[in-house]
């Protein structure tokens, strides 16, 4: 396609002279990205030729392969009788079988669906539900939300001011509201329980409309894996407040921690979940929001004004539910014992990088790996040794794209212990030169 003669065309400076910003990406002098032209299983082939193992499946997305054939087939069925239609008074069949699949599937106080599109506003949609629900109900003063320290739930105002990671959001933290930081149960902070959530709540808990989290894994802000007494205690003050507690599990979601959904190591019953990424296998944009009877019921009204007041354009878009749906039942198929079955082989090889002196600390749970280094100077995600080490791996093959100083391989459920392991000796032999 030729550029309309009217606009001039892209600045050299933009990445390949394309009129493409991309996210995450310092337009300035990120190198410039590779072109995908096909991708099969745990492979991507680049336009100039390259095959390379998605180390991260593709933002934490894909969990069957790429062109996996059922979705595929699913994908083409539902394209042949219709893609996306109108999701406020009217409904298709995608939407309702997939809302029942999760309902079936999550912890059994949670049974309504929210449809969105991607991680970010289903945490939006949380928000509103927990906020909303307590103004239906006559409480007016509950303004306040509780997050962690490094919690990450997302780009969207609602979910940046939650967010815990300053390098992402602290730009635009003048226009957030109010939220009350706890300390998490990271290393880094030293290893607290939850007194400090326990104070927060004892102090100011009149006025907080919610507590989020990150069941088990804190992704985004450093892949710090939480012990699940953590989880329960959070489960335990909330609920001895009355406060709802809303689980971000967009990360979490769809077996990556070795069980359907993050809660279930607790066990615990969230009062509203987030679902995104894996929801469709990696396929389709697609998130829900699952919310508990409580929550929907201060909803319900003769005053128009208590509607949730919340949908977007793709709402419930029908081949990203059909794809879901297919995804499902993937997963039940083989799912969950491979992700176990990755878990023991990614704890034997993560013990051998143990000893390399770059290596501070391993974490393991399910489909994640993680090994922190120390950190070259500016820990966190603008540590240097995060560009270099991904530059690295791509020059092997590998897409891994470290959180600064923090090393993670989290692919899609589907690669062979043959792969693995093959990912496992590059990673010892880039450590070593680290
Ligand atoms: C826990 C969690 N919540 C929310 C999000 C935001 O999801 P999205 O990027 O689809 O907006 C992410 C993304 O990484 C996440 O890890």
């Amino acid at each position: 396609m030729s550029t309309p003669p009217s606009k001039p065309a892209a600045k050299d400076s933009a990445i390949g002279g394309q009129p493409i910003w991309y996210p995450y990406t310092q337009m300035k002098n990120a190198p410039p990205p590779l072109s995908v032209e096909r991708a099969e299983g745990v492979y991507l082939h680049t336009s100039d030729g390259r095959k390379i193992l998605d180390g991260i499946s593709s933002w934490w997305v894909n969990i069957h392969g790429h062109n996996h054939p059922r979705l595929n087939q699913a994908l083409r069925e539902q394209a042949d009788r219709f893609a996306q239609v109108i999701f406020a008074g009217f409904t298709h069949e995608p939407a309702v079988l997939l809302a029942n699949e999760l309902v079936q599937r999550s912890p059994s106080n949670l049974t309504h669906v929210f449809f969105s599109d991607n991680g970010s506003t289903s945490v939006e949609v949380a928000l509103k539900m927990a906020y909303q629900s307590w103004k239906n109900r006559g409480e007016a003063d509950r303004n306040l939300f509780v997050a962690f320290d490094h919690a990450y739930h997302g780009d969207t105002f609602g979910a940046m001011a939650v967010g815990g990671v300053d390098v992402f959001h602290s730009a635009y933290s003048e226009l957030f509201f109010e939220v009350r930081r706890a300390k998490s149960p990271s290393r880094l902070a030293g290893n607290p329980g939850a007194e400090d959530l326990e104070k927060i709540l004892e102090e100011e808990g009149d006025k907080v409309a919610a507590v989020i989290m990150e069941p088990m894994v804190q992704a985004a802000g450093g892949m710090i894996i939480w012990p699940r007494e953590f989880l329960c205690r959070v489960r335990e003050l909330t609920a001895h407040h009355g406060i709802p507690l809303i689980a971000d599990e967009v990360f979490t979601g769809f077996g990556r921690t070795g069980k359907m959904f993050a809660c279930q190591h607790g066990p615990i019953e969230p009062d509203i979940m987030c679902l995104s990424k894996a929801i469709t296998g990696g396929y389709l944009p697609l998130a829900a929001t699952l919310a508990s009877e409580e929550i929907y019921q201060a909803f319900l009204s003769d005053d128009r004004r208590k509607t949730l007041f919340h949908g977007h354009s793709f709402t419930g878009n029908a081949l990203a539910c059909a794809v879901a749906l297919e995804s499902l039942a993937l997963l039940d198929e083989t799912g969950l014992d491979r992700v176990q079955s990755l878990e023991t082989l990614f704890r034997e090889r993560l013990a051998r990088l143990e000893s390399l002196p770059v290596v501070d600390e391993i974490r393991v749970i399910g489909g994640l790996a993680v090994a922190e280094l120390h950190p070259e100077k500016n820990t966190g995600y603008l540590d240097a040794r995060g560009p270099r080490m991904a530059q690295a791996f791509l020059q092997r093959g590998i897409l891994l794209r470290p959180l600064g100083n923090v090393l993670y391989f989290l692919p899609p459920y589907a690669i062979t212990d043959e792969q693995a392991h093959g990912v496992f000796d590059e990673i010892e032999e880039v450590l070593s030169h680290e």
